[in-house]
């Protein structure tokens, strides 16, 4: 994992057909837009969508946001042409819907070379079940979990219960930290229902996922206080911080704060909690 880069938090598919969600976007104050060209755009306008690229990425990335497009899957209708456009048109990260061979990542790493890294969609039972492999393909940098197409690949109803989610979440969750990448939720679809994606959110980030997907700018402010620490954690790390740093200085490697053993990897994931 890159503590390095900054938050990517949120990640709000934006639709590429749509000019009036474009003209905005980059004001909605997400970490993440995702240029969205499979399933949220018509396939009657996905060629316009797709010439348009240059000027939409523009748009997007005018208030600083990293910005990512995801491409129709490389192998169906429109898939090499969107990876072709992808090449030119200087996006942060190219996302692959539905990824599960890799042949097929390998076909769109050849296609776009050093232009963009590339983020998979794990979003089908194949995908799910080859994710460890997928994730340390040369030039993947990231995972999302697509939970609605995970369902009806499971032949799953659609509910927002997530309990039967929790498998696959950890095992793509494992399989990014396993391979040192980024690892990102799927979105909660209830997108009116800010108290339930609330709930999912503070889930994935108690996880340890990077961040969460988002359907509707509404969505990216309570996304972005999920994964905020909570005044109590905040409150528990500063005096981890002290106590390990007072701890270290003394040459001690293991104390007890309130009853607990607190170590050097306590002091490390006090930090990490701070810099969020
Ligand atoms: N990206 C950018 N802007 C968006 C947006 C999105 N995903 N969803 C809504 N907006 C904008 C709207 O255009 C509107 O803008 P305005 O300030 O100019 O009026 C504002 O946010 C409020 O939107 P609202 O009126 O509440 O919703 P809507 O009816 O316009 O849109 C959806 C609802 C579901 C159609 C829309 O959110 C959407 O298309 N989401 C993306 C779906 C998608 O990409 N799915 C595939 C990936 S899972
Ligand atoms: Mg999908």
């Amino acid at each position: 994992m890159k503590e390095t880069l900054r938050p990517h938090r949120s990640l709000l598919y934006v639709p590429a057909s749509s000019e009036r969600m474009i003209a905005k976007a980059a004001a909605r104050g997400a970490d993440v837009l995702v240029l969205d060209l499979e399933d949220g755009v018509h396939p009657s306008h996905k060629e316009a969508a797709r010439e348009r690229l240059q000027e939409s990425r523009a748009a997007l990335g005018a208030g600083g946001a990293v910005v990512a497009l995801r491409t129709n899957p490389p192998e169906g209708p429109g898939g090499q042409a969107d990876l072709e456009a992808a090449a030119t048109a200087g996006f942060d990260a190219v996302l692959l819907p539905k990824a599960e061979s890799g042949e097929v990542v390998r076909v769109a790493r050849d296609v776009l070379g050093r232009a963009a890294p590339l983020w998979l969609m794990i979003e089908t039972a194949p995908g799910a079940r080859n994710v460890f492999d997928l994730a340390r393909l040369p030039g993947v940098e990231g995972l999302v979990f697509g939970s609605a197409d995970y369902r009806l690949s499971l032949g799953a109803r659609m509910r927002q219960g997530e309990s039967e989610l929790d498998f696959v979440r950890q095992r793509i969750l494992l399989a990014a930290r396993a391979a040192g990448i980024h690892g990102w939720d799927a979105p909660w679809f209830a997108f009116r229902d800010l108290e339930g994606l609330r709930g999912s959110a503070r889930r994935a980030a108690e996880a340890g996922f990077d961040g969460k997907s988002a359907v509707h700018p509404a969505q990216i402010p309570v996304i972005h206080e999920a994964f905020a620490p909570t005044p109590e954690e905040r409150a528990w790390a500063e005096r981890v911080v002290r106590v390990m740093e007072d701890a270290g200085a003394r040459g001690v490697a293991v104390v007890e704060l309130d009853g607990e053993l607190l170590e050097e990897l306590h002091l490390r994931q006090a930090r990490r909690l701070l810099a969020r």
